[in-house]
């Protein structure tokens, strides 16, 4: 029985059941998100967030889907044995309906019944409760009311077993998860060590009955909402015992067929060809989806993903001949579920074919900057910059016999990842949307305050504390620490660092994190009371990576800086003793 199971049969069976049990089935919502908050549906509930919120609904009370998501928080990760970027998100979702148990009561049922998993081997966790809200008591309950022992229930906090919102604001609330025991030892009582070693997360049930809006304040939402997803890809791999979601039928012939035609006889498959299987599979969704490349957002991210994709596939010696094939092989095998993708095979060739003459004309232009630089030895600075700018990669300036500091090469480029990875985390993870006509004056001037305040301490030193803010629809008004009264050139020095902030249009990414961690490095109020986990918004140059400012806040932020205009002070005076204030303007 478990021999014959396919993605195919798992999907089906997955909708079927819950349909029987009342839920209306609904087609996928594009990778476009429906939620303007976020770039790319990143999970099932997304289409769903206002049923959640009890607005206009236009589906039943009950619903199941399953959906095509994107995710590219974890990009450097894709290569391994189960991160991907695109996959398809299976869940039920309840707004009002039913109830905890209910949920539990069918999720255990269609594990164990329909698709045989045996009790023992899985893991349960939920929320143990903290500051912000109490302990999910009822999930325990329910859990030992199925019959599960209670050495296989475990209680973790809010990192593990509390989820969302998607975006900005939104429903969230604790979770449920059920994790899968891959390795053959067998032992009880489980611990989170086990699971991180021994198990895979396999369902994620949410109990959405907080609503947390942009400060970050939780309410209570007036009836239980119940979203589910658990990924095809990582259930297909237990169902049919596979080592990988490589190896599962939804990719093992397609990198049978790239061990081939790259000649390479390695007995796993390569990371490389694991890349070009799962960048391949995300830029033709993409594309079907209408998304083209371009330097900003969407379009940013599968401009990036396209050139990960090239790279990888040149490294196992494949070239433009070979992409029509790969190309495909993957349309056929989705077309059934995904009809009018078969159309868009061309489509996506063409857009490979354009994206690689761009790269081979930027890596053109890095040869002449290289040739410019003279015969010399080159620092390791040079090289890199060289490598940033044009994509010449060191092993290509090498080859072309080049010499260089290679330690000095490797130090440039740890410090620009370490530097960008925030940034990079949250423009990969989906935020970011440029809306540029529509930011309400006020949020320009709260965007306009952190460069005021980055400036501030550039000029006059970092003695300078955040004392007081006030914004209104006119004016920022910015009270700090400083013991005089600023001269005409420091004046000048503050607006000139903020309009060259804005001239090169950096970028505004909002991070969630514990506090701990955003205290580590970002600015915050010494008097103020934070909740356990925080918002950080940092302005960065999405070229560079460089920082320009980083601060606790709620928001809300603009999302580029070319929406704030020209920036003015027009007052500076003394607030109280030691505390200077600055009124300025946004033209
Ligand atoms: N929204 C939750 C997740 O993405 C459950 O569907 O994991």
């Amino acid at each position: 029985m478990k021999k014959e199971i396919t993605s195919d049969i798992i999907r089906q069976q997955f909708l079927n059941f819950f349909v029987a049990r009342g839920h209306q089935l609904v087609p996928s919502h594009s990778l476009i998100s429906p939620d303007p908050s976020v770039l790319f549906t990143t999970a099932g509930m997304q289409p769903f967030k206002p049923c959640f919120l009890g607005e206009n609904c236009p589906y039943s009370s009950r619903v199941v889907s399953c959906q095509r998501c994107f995710r590219t928080s974890d990009i450097e990760e894709v290569g391994d044995i189960s991160h991907l970027t695109f996959f398809e998100m299976l869940g039920n979702f309840s707004f009002g309906d039913y109830s905890r148990r209910e949920a539990i009561h069918w999720a255990l049922e269609l594990l164990t019944k329909q698709y045989q998993l045996r009790k023992e081997k899985l893991a349960f966790t939920f929320f143990r409760g903290d500051k912000r809200s109490p302990a999910d008591k009822e999930t325990k309950s329910v859990l030992l009311e199925e019959g599960i022992p209670a050495e296989q229930i475990i209680a973790l906090g809010r990192e593990d077993n509390f989820w969302g919102p998607v975006g900005s604001s939104g429903p969230c609330g604790p979770t449920m998860e059920i994790h899968y025991e891959v390795s053959s030892e067998h032992h009880f009582p489980r611990s989170p060590r086990d699971l991180e070693n021994r198990f895979v997360e396999v369902w994620n049930l949410v109990f959405n009955q907080y609503f947390q809006d942009e400060k970050g304040q939780l309410t209570d939402l007036p009836r239980l909402g119940i979203d589910t997803g658990m990924g095809l890809e990582r259930l297909t791999m237990i169902l049919e015992g596979k080592a990988s979601v490589f190896e599962t039928d939804l990719f093992a012939d397609f990198l049978e067929m790239l061990k081939k035609k790259s000649g390479q006889n390695f007995r796993h498959f390569s990371s490389s060809s694991r890349i070009v299987a799962d960048h391949l599979r995300g830029i033709i969704f993409l594309v079907a989806d209408g998304v083209r490349p371009s330097n900003l957002g969407r379009g940013y991210i599968l401009r990036r993903i396209i050139r990960r994709f090239i790279e990888h596939s040149e490294n196992l010696g494949l070239g433009q001949n070979d992409w029509a094939s790969l190309i495909n092989w993957i349309v056929k095998k989705y077309q059934p579920l995904y009809p009018g993708l078969e159309q868009k095979g061309i489509l996506v060739e063409d857009i490979l074919r354009q994206e690689k003459s761009r790269l081979e004309k930027a890596s053109q232009r890095g040869w002449k900057a290289l040739k410019k630089l003279g015969k010399r030895k080159l620092s390791g600075e040079e090289v890199f910059s060289v490598y940033a700018t044009y994509g010449l990669s060191p092993e290509e300036v090498k080859k072309a016999g080049y010499t260089f500091e290679e330690k000095a090469f490797q130090k440039a480029l740890l410090e620009h990842q370490k530097a960008s990875q925030k940034g990079k985390e949250k423009k990969f993870g989906g935020h970011g949307i440029q809306d540029a006509q529509k930011e309400p004056e006020k949020v320009k001037l709260h965007t306009a305050t952190h460069l005021l305040q980055a400036a501030l301490r550039k000029v006059l030193g970092t003695e300078v504390k955040q004392a007081g803010s006030d914004i209104n629809t006119e004016r920022l008004r910015f009270d700090f620490t400083f013991p005089r009264a600023l001269t005409a050139q420091e004046i000048k020095a503050v607006e000139d660092w903020v309009n060259k902030r804005i001239q090169e249009d950096l970028i505004v990414q909002k991070e969630d994190l514990p506090l701990a961690e955003a205290k580590k490095d970002a600015l915050f109020l010494e008097e103020a009371h934070y909740p356990d986990r925080v918002s950080v918004y940092t302005i960065l140059d999405p070229k560079t990576g460089e920082i320009a400012s980083r601060e606790i806040c709620a928001g809300p932020h603009v999302k580029t800086l070319s929406t704030l205009g020209h920036f003015q002070i027009i007052q500076e005076k003394s607030s109280s003793a030691g505390v200077r204030r600055i009124k300025a303007i946004l033209q």
